[in-house]
């Protein structure tokens, strides 16, 4: 199981940290949140209860494993889990190794902007004879992944290939035009579950077909999810990793502590750090309560890399604003180990590092950007990975997804809608002139200009 340490947010260890019995005044609180959970289990936890979601994505198997690529085309909750579980459980070079290094798996690219830059350049690595195209949409209408869509579908069809024999769509059973173009034309369809939004939607289809195409043991991601759902609801507060994680951070963001910087040292598990970022935003940052009364609530996400952003971010955290709260993912096994070779060793500066592992320096430094933020009277958390493997992916997912609910109930606020984004993207549609979005035309509304070159 994953380990989480919760030491460095007591007021016993940190100046201006938390009383026990602050934390201890929540314990019926949650308790009670997470048996009415438990008996109205949300969509993304019945996603993993079921084998119908896994059984959706090994059915298109044969057909998937035709292709040499995967180009995945979708944004925010359609892309960001993908990213993750691709940069934990595959190694940086990936998509450089060749098909036998690969055992057969696929090359795998997660497009999730419109930069015409990035996806030129992306495109220009795959073969499209050889490429398969999910294009991952719940709502089956954003314009992002829309618009990627149809620049895929122009190549295919440039190339005299037949769409629907490169194309797999991704998206709500019903709903959108995704739904309707597959139903159409015959192409392969999996099922975003109706009840499942973006951000909480990784361990669906959405974010299975990627790990499956990168041969992630999909399986293993699910039992990690559903051994993590199983001790949230059946632990007390104290034993209970997403209520800790949740009370932790609503109290201290009643402390002023408005950021939430999740710092990995592992390059392997910074995009969960960019996974949570969009969760813990997008889920908690919210104008009103479940009340009606406008609150403004929210913490921000920040992601940080150990030990790189120690040369970059920490002296912020150590000395600037109290206004944060920090987590650390660390792990104690890497798949890979380098030993410092015993250089030099008549110069003190290098000779301590002869003859030790890479790994240990990389923990220390962690253990001492942590002391040192204690010292300061910065409060912190500690999540270690026994090893970064699919069950202990499957487990964080989960029990962050978990922890954001929550929080959202000790907010008061609604955790799974998002309608602060949904005005951007009306302007944007007016802008690009689509039909009946005329009134969002906001372009000229600058009563005063400043423009400089
Ligand atoms: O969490 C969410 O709901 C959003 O971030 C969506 O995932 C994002 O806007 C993409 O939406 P869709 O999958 O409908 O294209």
């Amino acid at each position: 199981m994953l380990k989480f340490d919760f030491t460095y947010t007591l007021a016993e260890n940190v100046q201006g940290g938390l009383d026990t019995a602050e934390i201890d005044s929540y314990s019926a609180k949650v308790e009670e949140f997470l048996k009415r959970l438990d008996e109205n289990k949300p969509g993304f936890v019945n996603a993993v209860l079921t084998r119908k979601w896994i059984d959706s994505v090994n059915e298109l198997s044969d057909f998937i494993f035709t292709f040499d690529n995967l180009v995945v085309l979708g944004i925010g909750g359609s892309a960001l889990g993908n990213i993750a579980i691709q940069n934990a459980l595959r190694p940086a070079n990936w998509n450089s190794l060749s098909v036998d290094e690969r055992n057969g798996y696929l090359r795998i690219f997660v497009v999730d902007n419109v930069d015409p830059d990035y996806l030129s350049s992306v495109l220009d690595c795959v073969d499209p004879k050889t490429t398969l195209f999910n294009i991952i949409s719940k709502s089956g209408t954003t314009a992002e992944p829309m618009a990627n869509y149809l620049i895929v579908r122009g190549i295919l069809e440039s190339y005299g290939l037949d769409p629907k024999e490169h194309l797999i769509f991704t998206t709500d059973p019903e709903k959108g035009v995704l739904r309707r173009l597959g139903r159409a034309e015959g192409i392969r369809m999996l099922e975003i579950p109706p009840d499942v939004g973006g951000r909480f939607s990784v361990l669906t289809p959405v974010g299975l077909l990627s790990a499956k195409a990168a041969g992630v043991d999909i399986e293993e991601l699910i039992i990690g999810a559903k051994d993590a759902y199983d001790k949230t609801i059946k632990s007390p507060l104290w034993e209970n990793p997403a209520a800790l994680i949740a009370v932790t951070h609503y109290l201290h963001y009643l402390k002023k502590r408005n950021i939430s910087v999740m710092m990995a040292y592992s390059n392997r598990l910074y995009y969960l750090a960019d996974w949570y970022r969009q969760l813990w935003a997008e889920s908690l940052g919210k104008m009103y309560d479940n009340d009606g009364n406008k609150v403004h609530v929210g913490q921000t996400p920040v992601k940080a890399l150990g030990a790189v952003d120690q040369h970059s971010q920490v002296q912020l955290y150590n000395e600037g604003p109290d206004d944060k709260i920090i987590t650390f993912l660390r792990t104690e096994q890497f798949d890979r180990e380098i030993i410092i070779p015993k250089i030099h060793e008549s110069e003190p500066e290098l000779a301590y590092l002869g003859g030790k592992k890479l790994s240990t320096l990389l923990n220390s430094e962690q253990l001492g950007t942590q002391l040192a933020l204690a010292k300061h009277g910065r409060p912190s958390i500690t999540v270690t990975f026994p090893k970064i493997d699919e069950y202990h992916i499957g487990q964080f997912i989960m029990y962050y997804e978990l922890a954001t609910v929550i929080a959202g109930h000790l907010f008061n606020i609604n955790p799974y809608d998002q309608p602060g984004v949904e005005l951007g993207k009306k302007i944007t549609y007016a802008l690009m002139g689509r039909e009946g979005f005329e009134e969002y035309n906001y372009s000229d509304s600058a009563q005063k200009r400043v423009e400089v070159e």
